[in-house]
């Protein structure tokens, strides 16, 4: 009895002490429950954006629209790019690897809303639009720049205090559809451009990038990052101060890092896929110094090209060119 009791209390501490380690590592591990379904017959929700008042996640799909999600209701349709869009033909359709249909239906993969609740847009195959805060048919406002079409717009931020918007054209030759072969020719005809809402006006900031599919603007507007798809590099690009328009690498080796994101606190967060169906976040500080750098697993084992990740009100989203959803994670281990 008394051996009997004693090996209860030992099983007892033992599971005690199991528990009192396993619950951390329990915790840290992914916990994807949500799974936001998107609207039936699409999917590539490449870019995530939330709007003043905490709602979203709105994203643009492969069949043109940008849908918002609604607690309850699921996505429903938000606004749309191309002026002659018609539902019948185009919900459902795949703009991603068509440039036929992304010209009829539009294909936005850059999103980002401006202090007032204006959705701006870069639609890949149509150029840079912007939507007021109730939705529907968005305005196109540049598709050209530098005397040169945009080609791939591609990645797109907006500044908060300046309301400047910075967006990228991600090549001068290849459109959405060829991107593998931009990525296996290495091409480097990339641009970062800005527009300013005010005047008008459209800029070239930088150009022979090699494939810039994000950027996002630095909490003091000192400065942009940018990753390029391509080359497989985050870039930091100087507003400001002695090195104003000049670009410093701050990493390498970062394959097909695709759209990036500033946290409310002031850093960086991205993707790369190390192996196919393989996928990392990382979080970075301005100088490139790598904070946290985690495994997505779960679902997004199965997805091939996830393009960025945001951290928004304690959970993380995953930006993809394929998922059929979206899979908010509160214990990524990412912020
Ligand atoms: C659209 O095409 C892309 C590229 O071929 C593919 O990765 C994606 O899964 C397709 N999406 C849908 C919803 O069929
Ligand atoms: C929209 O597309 C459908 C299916 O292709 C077609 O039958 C219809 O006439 C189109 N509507 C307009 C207004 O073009
Ligand atoms: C937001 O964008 C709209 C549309 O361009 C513009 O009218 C408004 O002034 C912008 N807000 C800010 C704070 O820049
Ligand atoms: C783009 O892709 C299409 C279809 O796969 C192909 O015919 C065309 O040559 C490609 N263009 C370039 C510039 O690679
Ligand atoms: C993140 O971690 C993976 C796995 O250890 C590694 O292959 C990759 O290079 C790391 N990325 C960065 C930017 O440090
Ligand atoms: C991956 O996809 C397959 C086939 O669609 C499905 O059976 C499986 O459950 C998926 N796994 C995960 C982790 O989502
Ligand atoms: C999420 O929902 C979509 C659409 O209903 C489904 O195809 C997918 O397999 C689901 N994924 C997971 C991980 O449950």
């Amino acid at each position: 009895m008394a051996v009997v009791s004693s090996l209860r209390s030992v099983t007892m501490i033992a599971v005690a002490a199991f528990l009192l380690f396993a619950m951390p590592l329990a915790i840290a591990l992914p916990s994807y429950t949500n799974n936001f379904s998107l609207p039936p017959g699409t999917g590539g929700p490449e870019s995530i954006a939330f709007d003043r008042l905490g709602g979203g996640p709105y994203t643009g799909i492969s069949d043109g629209r940008i849908v918002k999600h609604v607690p309850l209701r699921g996505f429903i349709d938000f606004a749309y790019t191309a002026q002659t869009r018609n539902k019948t033909f185009c919900d459902g359709r795949n703009a991603t690897a068509d440039a036929t249909v992304g010209l009829i239906c539009g294909r936005p993969v850059g999103i980002a809303f401006n202090s007032t609740g204006f959705l701006f847009i870069c639609d890949a195959y149509l150029g840079l639009y912007v939507v007021g805060p109730s939705g529907g048919r968005a305005t196109r406002l540049v598709s050209s720049a530098g005397g040169a079409a945009i080609r791939f717009c591609d990645g797109l931020d907006v500044d908060s205090n300046t309301g400047l918007v910075y967006f990228t054209d991600a090549s001068s030759r290849y459109v959405l559809s060829n991107a593998t072969q931009a990525i296996l020719n290495g091409d480097r005809t990339g641009r970062l451009l800005s527009f300013n809402p005010r005047t008008g006006q459209v800029a070239v900031l930088a150009r022979g990038l090699s494939g810039p599919g994000g950027v996002a603007v630095a909490k003091d507007s000192s400065y942009l990052l940018i990753t390029e798809f391509v080359g497989g590099t985050v870039k930091k690009f100087f507003l400001t101060g002695p090195s104003a328009n000049r670009i410093q690498t701050l990493l390498n080796n970062v394959p097909i890092a695709s759209k990036i994101k500033r946290t409310v606190e002031g850093e960086f967060t991205f993707t790369e896929t190390v192996a196919p169906f393989t996928h990392r976040a990382l979080r970075i500080n301005g100088d490139g110094t790598v904070l946290a750098n985690v495994s997505l697993g779960g679902p997004y084992n199965n997805v091939s090209v996830v393009t960025g990740v945001q951290i928004f009100r304690g959970f993380t989203y995953v930006a993809s060119l394929d998922a059929n959803f979206i899979d908010p994670v509160s214990e990524l281990g990412l912020a």
